[in-house]
C-alpha cells in the first residue's frame, strides 16, 4: 500500500461545517481499494480525544506555537486519525474557526500548527515510524503545510493542493511572518505575499507539486477573474499542474436504499419515497402541496444564492409549490427566508438549524432540490439529491454543471435529463428554471423517467478514486 497523509480543519464523522468534512472523512475509504493508505490530521477541538477511544502518542512538541502539543493515534469507522492535541489553540469555547460572530483572532497560528506537525509527520518524525510518499492538504487551514516541506528543502514527498473554496485565503497581517515561521525570502509576488498580507492559500498553490479542485468546470473558472478572486494569475500560471477532479457521494452515509433515518426504497421500488413525502409534509407543518416539493439544505449565504431565492418563492409557491428549508447563516438572509414563511402558511417552511437527520429526512421525502449557488467548486446536496431521486434543480457552474445533466428538449429526448439547470445565475433564470420545475413535475411519464435516470448516475466515490490514486503514483515514482 502506498501511503498518503491528508491534512484538514474538519473530518466527518469527528467534526464538520460543510461538504470539506464529508469530503475529507470520505477520501480514506474510498482510497483504499486504490491502494492508498491514508491518515487523516485534524485538530483536536474539544471532545474530539474522548471520541478516538484507544490511541496512542505519536509525536510532541514543548513548544508549538506557544504551547505544549502532541498527536494521538488512533482508529474510527475504519479510518487511522492522527488528532493534534495543542490546549492552548483548539481547546476552548465557541466554534471551531469563530465565537460570537468573529474569527477567533489567532486562526493564522492556530492552523499553521496543524501545517507544521504535518510537515514533521510527513517527514516520518512519527515515533511509529510511518512517513507518507505523499502530503495532501485541504483548502487555506492546510495550506502551508507543502509550504513548510518546500521551505525545509524536503525531498521525497510529494505534495497535492486541493482547492475547495478559493474564497476563503487564509489571510494574515505581514507582521506575523516570523510568528508563523515563515522564511521572509519568500514574502514575495511568486511566494505567499498577497497585496501586502500573507495568504496560506497562495502558500500552498505556490510550493506544491500539484493541485487540484473539487470539479473540471471549477478548474477552469478559477483561471478567471470573477470565479479567481484575486488567485487567478497564480492558477493560470499553474495551468499544468492544476486538475479538477470531482467529489463522491459516501455510500454508506447517503444510500435511499439503507438509510436509517427514512422509510428505505429504490429506483425499481418508488412507493417508500412517497410515504417520506407524507411524513416531511407533517413534519414541516406544510398542507396538500400538488406542485412539486422543492427543498434547500444548505449554509444560508451570498454563494449559495439565497437571496435570489427569497425573490422567487411568492411566484413558486403562487403556481403550486411548496418548500422546505433547512439552514443557518447569514441573519439577513435567515430573516428573508422566515418573511417568506409567513406570507405562505403550509406553502413554506422554514427550519433555522444544523441537523443531519432532518437533512437525510428532506432528501428522502422533497421532490426537488434547489442549487441557485453563485458559484460552486463541487457541491454534494445535488448529488445527495440525484442519489434520492430528488431532482436537482441547479446553476449552470462548477460541479453543478459537471453531476447534473439539465432537462432541455434535445436532453429529454435523447432520454439523458437527470434536472434543471439555468444560466445566467440571477432572479430572471431561477424563476425560469421553477416554472419548468412545475411543468415537468406535472407530466407523470417525463417526471419518473427523470427520477430513475437520476437515481442511476454514477455519484460515487469510484472514479474520483481512481483519479486521486493516479495522481498520488504519479508523485510518489
Ligand atoms: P459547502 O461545503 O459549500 O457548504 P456542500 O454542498 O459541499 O457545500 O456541502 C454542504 C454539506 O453540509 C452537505 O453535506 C449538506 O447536507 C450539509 N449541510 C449544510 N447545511 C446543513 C444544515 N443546516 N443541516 C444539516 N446539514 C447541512
Ligand atoms: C466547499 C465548496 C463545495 C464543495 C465542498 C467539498 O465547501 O463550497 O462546493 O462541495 O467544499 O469539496
Amino acid at each position: 500500500m502506498g501511503k498518503v497523509l491528508s491534512v484538514a480543519s474538519e473530518c466527518v464523522p469527528l467534526v464538520k461545517t460543510g461538504g470539506l468534512a464529508d469530503v475529507v472523512g470520505a477520501l480514506p475509504g474510498a482510497l483504499a481499494p486504490e491502494g492508498w493508505e491514508m491518515r487523516v490530521l485534524v485538530p483536536a477541538y474539544p471532545g474530539l480525544a474522548a471520541r478516538l477511544g484507544k490511541a496512542k502518542g505519536i509525536w510532541q512538541d514543548d513548544n508549538l506555537f506557544g504551547g505544549p502539543a502532541q498527536v494521538l493515534c488512533g482508529r474510527l469507522d475504519g479510518v487511522t486519525i492522527l488528532l493534534l492535541v495543542a490546549p492552548h489553540l483548539y481547546d476552548r469555547p465557541g466554534g471551531i474557526y469563530s465565537a460570537e460572530g468573529r474569527d477567533h483572532a489567532d486562526n493564522p497560528e492556530r492552523f499553521a500548527a496543524l501545517c507544521w506537525v504535518a510537515a514533521e509527520l510527513a517527514r516520518g518524525a512519527g515515533s511509529d515510524g510511518w512517513r507518507p510518499e505523499v502530503l495532501h492538504a485541504h483548502d487555506w487551514q492546510g495550506g502551508l503545510a507543502p509550504a513548510y516541506l518546500r521551505y525545509s528543502g524536503t525531498t521525497g514527498v510529494g505534495t497535492v493542493m486541493t482547492i475547495h473554496n478559493v474564497a476563503f485565503q487564509g489571510i494574515a497581517p505581514a507582521s506575523r511572518l516570523a510568528a508563523l515561521r515563515l522564511p521572509p525570502g519568500a514574502f514575495t509576488r511568486d511566494g505567499f505575499e498577497y497585496y501586502g498580507s500573507i495568504s496560506t492559500l497562495k502558500a500552498g498553490l505556490v510550493t506544491a507539486d500539484r493541485i487540484t479542485t473539487v470539479s473540471p468546470t471549477y478548474a477552469e473558472e478559477l483561471m478567471r477573474p470573477d470565479f479567481g478572486l484575486g488567485l487567478e494569475g497564480v492558477l493560470a500560471e499553474r495551468a499544468g499542474d492544476l486538475q479538477g477532479i470531482l467529489n463522491g457521494v459516501d455510500a454508506a452515509v447517503w444510500s435511499p436504499e439503507t438509510d436509517a433515518a427514512i422509510v428505505p426504497y429504490s429506483a425499481r421500488r418508488l412507493a417508500g419515497k412517497a410515504e417520506n413525502r407524507q411524513r416531511l409534509l407533517r413534519e414541516f407543518g406544510l398542507g396538500v402541496i400538488e406542485g412539486p416539493l422543492a427543498i434547500v439544505v444548505s449554509r444560508l449565504t451570498e454563494q449559495k444564492g439565497i437571496d435570489l431565492l427569497a425573490g422567487v418563492l411568492d411566484g413558486f409557491a403562487g403556481a403550486g409549490g411548496g418548500f422546505a428549508l433547512l439552514g443557518t447563516g447569514e441573519p439577513g438572509l435567515e430573516a428573508a427566508m422566515l418573511a417568506a414563511e409567513a406570507r405562505w402558511p403550509g406553502r413554506v417552511a422554514i427550519r433555522i438549524g444544523y441537523d443531519e437527520a432532518l437533512a437525510h429526512r428532506m432528501f428522502a421525502g422533497g421532490d426537488a432540490v434547489l442549487v441557485p449557488s453563485r458559484f460552486e467548486p463541487c457541491g454534494l446536496t445535488q448529488m445527495y439529491g440525484l442519489r434520492y431521486g430528488t431532482i436537482p434543480v441547479v446553476a449552470a457552474t462548477g460541479g453543478l454543471n459537471d453531476t447534473v445533466i439539465g432537462a432541455s428538449p434535445a436532453s429529454l429526448l435523447a432520454g439523458a435529463a437527470t434536472g434543471i439547470a439555468f444560466h445566467p445565475v440571477d432572479s430572471v433564470a431561477l424563476a425560469g428554471a421553477l416554472r419548468r420545475l412545475v411543468q415537468l413535475h406535472g407530466d407523470p411519464r417525463l417526471w419518473s423517467g427523470m427520477i430513475r435516470r437520476a437515481m442511476k448516475a454514477d455519484v460515487s466515490w469510484s472514479g474520483p478514486a481512481r483519479a486521486y490514486g493516479a495522481l498520488y503514483r504519479s508523485l510518489a515514482t
